[in-house]
């Protein structure tokens, strides 16, 4: 299988921030071709998720990858981290920057993130901020990384609030999307994933929405091209928005949908592995439909659509499907920390249809609450 190239085609104040993104079969056991451009006599850092260890018994793409870096680089220097949501911390952070200082970087030093999505926003942000930036590369290894958390250089960690509180807009200078991983991938990750996927086709385009629907199937079973088509569909939808709107002034807010009720959702979790981001996003996205309904902007038909794909895929839909205590009042609480807000007053992502994400400034708190009272 070829592997498809994607061009996130980007500028900020007349600088070029394009990158390419790789999506393809075994890119990283054959990652000479792609990888030799960015690391040629470079000093690499290749931060990666504990669970990936140079050992030959461990996963061959890393042990691989590896060494056609070694082979390429000037060094190379590994620091190994956590990949769990709990640990997207400033300690964490912290841990990163004192360990890549001590490799005595310069600023034409190259990060690697290897990882799913929290070592890639880790890991992104501490190239920001290390030296004042330094590049990175992107090579996610979970089906949620490689749809969204890779792809537009929002990198960040968690604060004792909120999720993704602090952090910087950083471009990574290659993504590299191998679906090889996601054949060892645990099945609940991979449905994680998914969510985000579908959000794809919620967003704008209807079409792959129901291409999703006929295929999901194969898809589950891991059909090699069908899955190369889903991921390549949903970072061209991504980068489309970026491109427009990098900084999340406008459009980009609307690949938060189901993602205000979702962090809420996934903060009474506690980051515990009790629910995971994708479960939470999928019953956000259940939430934000059935309220748009409500409020007479989306059909009852369409909104069963959706929450009936995401039945069929065994991703929970509704609060009632979670056994975590959450309030009505608790989660209007965690709503303010939202980043969308502005000038205190609420904000969120609903549907007019399928295909058709829309923002809503202003939402009425009274509103919300009786939504809630009925949902939980
Ligand atoms: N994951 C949402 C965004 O990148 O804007």
């Amino acid at each position: 299988m070829k592997p498809e190239i994607i061009n996130v085609s980007l500028t900020r104040k007349l600088n070029d921030l394009s990158y390419p993104i790789f999506v393809g079969n075994n890119l990283l056991s054959q990652s000479k071709n792609i990888i030799k451009q960015f690391v040629y006599d470079r000093k690499v850092i290749l931060i990666h998720d504990n669970f990936f260890s140079e050992k030959e018994n461990s996963n061959h793409n890393f042990v691989d990858f590896v060494k056609t870096i070694k082979n390429l680089s000037k060094s190379i220097n590994l620091i190994g981290i956590s990949g769990g949501d709990k640990t997207k911390n400033i300690s964490q952070l912290n841990l990163i920057l004192e360990k890549s200082l001590s490799f005595e970087i310069s600023r034409d030093s190259l990060i690697i993130a290897f990882g799913g999505g929290v070592v890639g926003d880790i890991a992104g942000f501490a190239s920001s901020i290390l030296l004042r930036g330094l590049d990175y590369i992107q090579i996610p290894t979970t089906l949620l990384s490689q749809v969204d958390s890779s792809v537009g250089g929002k990198t960040g960690i968690n604060s004792s609030q909120s999720k993704n509180m602090i952090g910087s807009f950083h471009q990574p200078i290659a993504v590299i999307a191998d679906i090889n991983m996601l054949t060892t991938l645990p099945r609940r990750e991979f449905l994680a994933g998914m969510v985000e996927i579908i959000k794809y086709g919620l967003i704008k385009d209807v079409s792959f929405f129901e291409y999703l629907e006929k295929n999901h199937e194969e898809i589950l079973n891991l059909d090699q091209l069908k899955l190369k088509n889903i991921i390549c569909m949903s970072c061209k939808i991504k980068s489309l928005i970026v491109k427009k709107d990098e900084k999340e002034n406008g459009e980009r807010a609307l690949l938060n949908l189901g993602h205000t009720f979702g962090h809420a959702i996934e903060s009474f979790g506690k980051y515990d592995g009790t629910i995971i981001h994708g479960e939470a996003v999928s019953i956000g996205i259940c939430l934000a439909f059935k309220l748009s309904n409500k409020l007479g902007f989306c059909s009852q038909i369409e909104t069963t659509r959706v929450i009936n794909l995401l039945k069929i895929l065994k991703l929970p839909t509704s609060l009632k499907d979670i056994s975590i205590s959450i309030t009505t009042s608790k989660m209007l609480d965690k709503f303010k920390y939202d980043k969308k807000n502005k000038n205190n007053q609420l904000t969120f992502i609903l549907n007019e249809r399928i295909g058709k994400s829309f923002i809503k400034n202003n939402m009425d708190i009274s509103v919300l609450k009786k939504f809630l009272d009925e949902e939980i």
